[in-house]
């Protein structure tokens, strides 16, 4: 299950996303948390010390080694070179797993230790002031929305991104890539001003979209969210002395989080998990080949010097059967 937080600045994604990774793993999940923010906060909300968040790998510096890997021998794409981040899968390609171990994982993945379990953490790597602004082949998602497009993932199995609510991932398509995806929003009129930005973008591409209170303090403050975004609220979370505790790095087990918050977590995952019923990797299929057609058209023809809509195998179609397919292609010398 693919899972994305998105949400302005400041109104948790980070903290949400950590508690509802944390949340899986305690239930036995299997995840792979992304942190695809620009502000790389996700390693710290999971625990690790500024030395270890430092030194997470960054994906965006592994571009050419994702690319090459998932390329696999498939005779559309002639080279890492020719691919650009909308680039689909075709007969040929290599598929990722979410439990697996692989090149890309390899390179790129960290381990983080919770209660429950160990996950992998993935981080774009920090965004410097040169790559914001500048056109969108530039942008340090790439390697996600490569691993997102690439991914054939099943139930009860979670990739958890942590991501910024931006230009980039409507031009690129990310956003249609999630089974779920939270909108974390404080009860003030700039918090739920992203929700209608991205609402308007979901509704076109029939993305499951559903709001996140967050800092939610009063019966006045549900009420205005309520009013603003409707039935898309789904639950709402009030400060967290757990979450406190964990920022004056003093972490307590995760069993000790405040009961609703608790449950407000588990209501999270039950609509995660009941959106696998709305998978349809046809459209799924579909829609990365739009944007890729869009983004080949747009900067991506004219950047490779190539016609990139040749890369598109029209007979595939992504989907959790592909799995074999993928476990029996080789691995890279
Ligand atoms: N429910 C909560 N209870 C207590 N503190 C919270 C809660 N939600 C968020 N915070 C605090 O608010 C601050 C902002 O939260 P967070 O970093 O998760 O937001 P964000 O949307 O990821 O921000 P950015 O856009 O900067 O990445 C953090 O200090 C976080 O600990
Ligand atoms: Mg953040």
């Amino acid at each position: 299950m693919k899972i994305a937080f998105v949400g302005k600045g400041g109104s948790g994604k980070t903290t949400l996303s950590s508690l509802f990774i944390r949340h899986l793993t305690a239930r036995g999940a299997p995840v792979v948390a992304v942190d695809a923010d620009i502000n790389q906060h996700l390693g710290a909300a999971l625990g690790l010390d500024d030395a270890e968040a430092a030194a997470l790998p960054a994906m965006g510096a592994h571009l050419p080694l994702i690319k090459e890997y998932v390329r696999g021998s498939n005779p559309r794409i002639t080279s890492a070179e020719k691919m650009i981040k909308t680039t689909p899968p075709g007969e040929g390609s290599r598929l990722l797993r979410l439990q697996e171990d692989n090149p890309v994982y390899d390179a790129c993945a960290h381990p983080v230790a919770l209660d429950g379990g160990d996950i992998r953490l993935l981080a774009t790597g920090p965004f410097t002031e040169s790559d914001l602004g500048v056109a969108c082949y530039h942008s340090k998602t790439g390697a996600v929305e490569l691993l997102l497009n690439h991914l054939v993932d099943g139930r009860e199995e979670y990739l958890v991104v942590d991501m910024t609510a931006g230009s980039d991932s409507f031009a690129s398509g990310m956003f249609t890539r999630f089974d779920m995806t939270f909108l974390v929003a404080e009860p003030t009129r700039k918090g739920v001003s992203v929700y209608r930005q991205y609402k308007d973008y979901a509704r076109d591409f029939g993305v499951p979209l559903r709001v996140v209170g967050n800092k939610v303090q009063s019966a006045d403050d549900v009420d205005f969210l309520r009013q603003e975004v409707g039935d898309d609220l789904l639950v709402t979370f009030g400060h967290s002395d757990w979450v406190r505790a964990m920022e004056k790095g003093r972490p307590l087990p995760f069993a000790e989080l405040e009961e609703d918050n608790s449950r407000s977590l588990a209501a999270l995952y039950e609509t995660a998990d009941a959106s696998y019923e709305l998978r349809d990797w046809e459209r799924y299929t579909r829609q990365m080949v739009h944007f890729h057609l869009r983004n080949a058209e747009s900067w991506g023809n004219a950047k490779t010097g190539a016609d990139l809509a040749a890369q598109v195998d029209p007979s595939f179609t992504l989907s959790e059967d592909r799995q074999e397919a993928a476990a029996a292609a080789p691995q890279p010398a």
